[in-house]
């Protein structure tokens, strides 16, 4: 017996559900393992039973082959749990308590993680600052779209639910908590969003969505979201969005059919690098179409909120440029504009605790909202290949019977 079932990436276009070893406090050998994370003790951490562990967009780039993930990674970095079994060095988490784990791993010792900045953590990942589970080049911490995780710096990282029934009740709004909506929240409030604000939200999947709930949450009073995908489109419209179809031309003279004017005071990249060209460019990829409309369409001295992920590597970029993270911006315009730009990981811990907060006192309804569908484990490869589709919904696994029970 394996004592563990996990989601593995098995190459492009595929991943299964296999048989993986039960975690212990030491970090494995294994596809994506860091060499000099192998042999790593892991005192102050804890392993979970997973409650629920949800896919992502990000996961999609890895299946998809654009990213340099090994074949065999284990996926997996939105993750809440119940406490199992602690580690010798855990002082304040005790086992029963059902938590929530932010993505980004963080030691909580280091300079950037005392500044808050736990995206960007300075001892988790030998290749470089920040780290999550499951994920190509973070160090190789073992994902949890699994039965069963481990979770290391256990007192500093987890977000523990502060009753049991109420957190099984709200799973599937607080299993957001792990990485979506305060990625989504990020991406709203680093574009400035606060009350009377235009917001204009590139990208109608989950964390599109959970940026226009952000914008919702934080005031604005004009969210519009613009994408290609009709089903998704729908999806924003029924919680109060206007929205944008960017197939049928620039963004810009949509939203001046709705504000009256072509621009909005804080714009959002929730699409990140496989985005689509606009109008009549829409068929093919267009990797810089998001950053430089953005720059086009948000007022001079506005924010970008950039959430969409770019990377360093990507094989199947559309150029030589592209292969390696070089895009055709159009900085000159962003500078004249005077924009700011908020790129990188969203450090969860950041805002995790406020939105479980907002989520306990039904002051938000972010499952609603991202049409939150939970299934069993063994139903991850056909979930990756409907999200993979466009799905208008946010798949949520269920591997204990959590919340089919
Ligand atoms: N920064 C972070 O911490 C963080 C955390 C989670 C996810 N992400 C990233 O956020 C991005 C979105 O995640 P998701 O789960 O919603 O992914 P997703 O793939 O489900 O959604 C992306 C959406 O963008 C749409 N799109 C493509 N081109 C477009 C364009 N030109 N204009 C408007 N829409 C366009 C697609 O049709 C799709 O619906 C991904 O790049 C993901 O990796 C970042
Ligand atoms: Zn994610
Ligand atoms: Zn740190």
């Amino acid at each position: 017996m394996s004592g563990n079932r996990a989601v593995a990436y098995k190459g492009p276009g595929i991943v299964e559900v296999v048989d993986t070893p039960y975690p212990e406090f030491e970090l494995k050998d294994g596809p994506g393992v860091n060499p000099a994370n192998v042999g790593r003790k892991v005192p102050h951490g804890v392993i979970l039973r997973t409650v629920s562990t949800n896919i992502c967009g990000s996961d999609q780039h890895m299946v998809r082959g654009r990213t340099t993930a090994p074949e065999g990674l284990i996926l997996g970095h939105e993750i809440t749990g119940e406490v199992i079994e602690v580690g010798p060095d855990v002082e304040f988490i005790k086992v029963g308590d059902i938590v929530s784990v932010p993505f980004n791993i963080a030691c909580g010792r280091c300079r950037n993680c005392k500044e808050g900045k736990t995206g960007i953590c300075l001892n988790v990942n030998p290749d470089r600052p920040g780290s999550a589970y499951g994920y190509v080049d973070m160090g190789g911490w073992v994902g949890g779209q699994a039965e069963y995780v481990l979770v290391p710096y256990a007192d500093w990282n987890l977000l523990k639910f502060p009753d049991r029934e109420q957190a099984l009740e709200k799973i599937l709004d607080l299993t957001m908590l792990s990485d979506i909506f305060p990625t989504g929240f990020h991406g709203a409030y680093t574009a400035g969003v606060r009350p009377g604000s235009t917001v204009y939200i590139a990208g109608a999947g989950p964390v599109g969505v959970a940026a226009a709930v952000g914008a919702q949450l934080l005031g604005a009073a004009c969210v519009i979201v613009g994408d290609l995908n009709p089903d998704r489109l729908a999806q924003v419209r029924s919680f109060g969005c206007e929205t944008v179809d960017v197939s049928k031309g620039d963004p810009r003279d949509q939203i001046e059919q709705i504000l009256g004017v072509p621009e909005v005071e804080c714009g959002v990249d929730a699409v990140g690098f496989e985005a689509r060209g606009h109008g009549a460019d829409a068929g093919h990829e267009a990797p810089a179409t998001v950053l430089n409309s953005l720059m086009d369409l948000t007022e001079a001295g506005g924010s970008l909120g950039i959430p969409g992920l770019y990377v360093t590597g990507d094989p199947g970029g559309v150029d030589e440029a592209a292969k390696v993270g070089s895009l055709s911006i159009r900085l000159g315009l962003g500078w004249a504009k005077s924009l700011s730009f908020a790129t990188g990981q969203c450090p969860v811990m950041k805002y995790n605790r406020q939105l479980m907060q907002a989520i306990l006192h039904d002051k938000v309804q972010i499952a609603k909202a991202v049409n939150a569908t939970a299934i069993p484990l063994d139903e991850a490869p056909a979930a990756y290949a409907e999200f993979d589709q466009g799905a208008a919904k946010k798949y949520v696994l269920d591997p204990n019977g959590y919340i089919t029970a």
